[in-house]
């Protein structure tokens, strides 16, 4: 059959609509109208031939593709497909069956936009980015943070120590990798009870309020408890890899804690790098703005990973917009990560300005004098940026900025 009937240019979208731009390209011999209809169908109440069963009602769900240029297709849904409050649901829809289509040669979601009726459907963020600065009683910067590295493999014992150096040099943040959980050479409670008991003496060290993102990512039951002992322990926040635990699990986190949530994306890449079959960074994103993490990893930009600045900026203005269809929702926190190290700091500063934890692990232990000096050179590119000094004329006076910028050089 043809899809043709899902394609109609003269539909104007319904304010209630869901809307999703999709990339496409057909396979051979499908016509485009065909390829954009069939997106529209199987995403909607369709199947590949007109079934009997179709009544009426039905027939008037269809989701529509009203924009149809080139390769980019933009079709309404209208709101009654999907049920209020769930993720899963609306990515069985949007984003299910039509990644497997074989009229398709690829198939891309670049964007979906929310009517104010499905947003309202979501918690949000429960800090946000102003919950979070309450917290820190720093209004006026860009957080650092760092990551303990080597990812895994250290003690709880030795995880705590090097968490406390970074505390004493100047992160504000400290957190685990993504693969850390609860291995036998780093159980989970230990490391939480000893990095916080440490958290709290470079707090009274330092006189400034820190973080500890302990990783509570484990299947839902076991995931639950560790957020209640972090909860019990006096922790700061929790941290997910929202991706891998999967979007029930983390709607469910949401509503058991009041902790302020980090979102890791561990395995983001395998869903947005692609460039035949995947969706943005900037959808995941949206989502996990619905749902309510308060911070969330979306590219250092001049780090290791392959994301362009362009993307980068595109999945921030998703989260801190006021202005969007998120826009009645808190403002999710960006965490700058990958690769960066303190010669990047002034440029990501400009970049990004002051709404953004700048997180660095190699940028930070791998300092010649260690950690603490890894921290330090850290924070002092950081003033300098904000002072608007040169880095180069800063460093002359700082030590530990300089041996950093001697070792991986400065960001032009
Ligand atoms: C990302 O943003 O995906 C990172 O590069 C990885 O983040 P991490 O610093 O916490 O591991
Ligand atoms: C990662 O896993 O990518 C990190 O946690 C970031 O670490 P890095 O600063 O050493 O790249
Ligand atoms: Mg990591």
């Amino acid at each position: 059959m043809s899809y043709k009937e899902y394609v109609s240019r003269d539909y104007k979208p319904a304010r209630t609509d869901i809307i999703c731009e999709f990339n496409f390209k057909p396979a051979k011999g499908v016509s485009v109208l065909d390829a954009a209809g069939g997106i529209a169908a199987e995403s909607s109440v369709g199947t590949w031939d007109k079934v009997m069963t179709e009544t009426k009602k039905v027939s008037n769900m269809r989701a529509i593709a009203y924009y149809v240029r080139k390769n980019i297709v933009r079709i309404a849904y209208p709101l009654e497909l999907f049920e209020p409050g769930n993720i899963s649901q609306l990515l069985s829809s949007v984003a299910g069956n039509v990644f497997g289509m074989d009229i398709l040669n690829s198939l891309l979601l670049k964007d979906i936009i929310f009517p104010k009726n499905y947003v309202k459907s979501f918690k949000g963020p429960r800090h946000g980015i102003n919950g979070l600065r309450k917290k820190f009683k720093i209004y006026d910067r860009p957080l650092i943070g760092t990551i303990i590295k080597p990812k895994i493999g250290l003690s709880s014992s030795q995880h705590a120590k090097i968490a406390f150096k970074a505390w004493v040099g100047g992160c504000d943040i400290v957190k685990d990798d993504e693969n850390l959980t609860n291995q036998d050479f780093n159980p989970f409670k230990l490391r939480v009870n000893k990095t916080l008991a440490l958290m709290r003496k470079a707090e009274q060290l330092t006189g400034e309020k820190k973080a500890y993102l302990a990783n509570v990512t484990a299947p839902y039951d076991e995931m639950l408890k560790r957020v209640k002992y972090v909860e019990k322990a006096g922790g700061t926040h929790i941290m997910i890899d929202v991706l891998t635990v999967g979007w029930s699990a983390l709607q469910e986190i949401r509503k058991h804690t009041k902790l302020p949530i980090h979102a890791h994306r561990a395995m983001h890449a395998a869903m947005t790098r692609s460039e035949d079959f995947g969706m943005s960074m900037k959808v995941i994103a949206k989502l996990c703005r619905l749902i309510g993490v308060d911070q969330l990893h979306t590219g250092g930009i001049l780090g290791k990973m392959s994301e362009s600045k362009n993307e980068v900026l595109e999945t921030v203005e998703a989260i801190t917009s006021k202005k969007n269809d998120l826009g009645m929702l808190k403002q999710v926190m960006p965490v700058a990560s990958g690769g960066l190290y303190p010669g990047v700091v002034e440029k990501l500063v400009k970049i990004l300005g002051k709404d953004v934890i700048i997180q660095a692990g190699g940028g930070i232990h791998g300092h010649p004098r260690g950690t603490e000096a890894g921290a330090k050179a850290m924070r002092q590119a950081l003033h300098a940026a904000i002072e608007r000094i040169p880095l180069k004329r800063y460093a002359e006076t700082h030590e530990e900025l300089k041996e950093a910028i001697k070792k991986w050089g400065v960001k032009k």
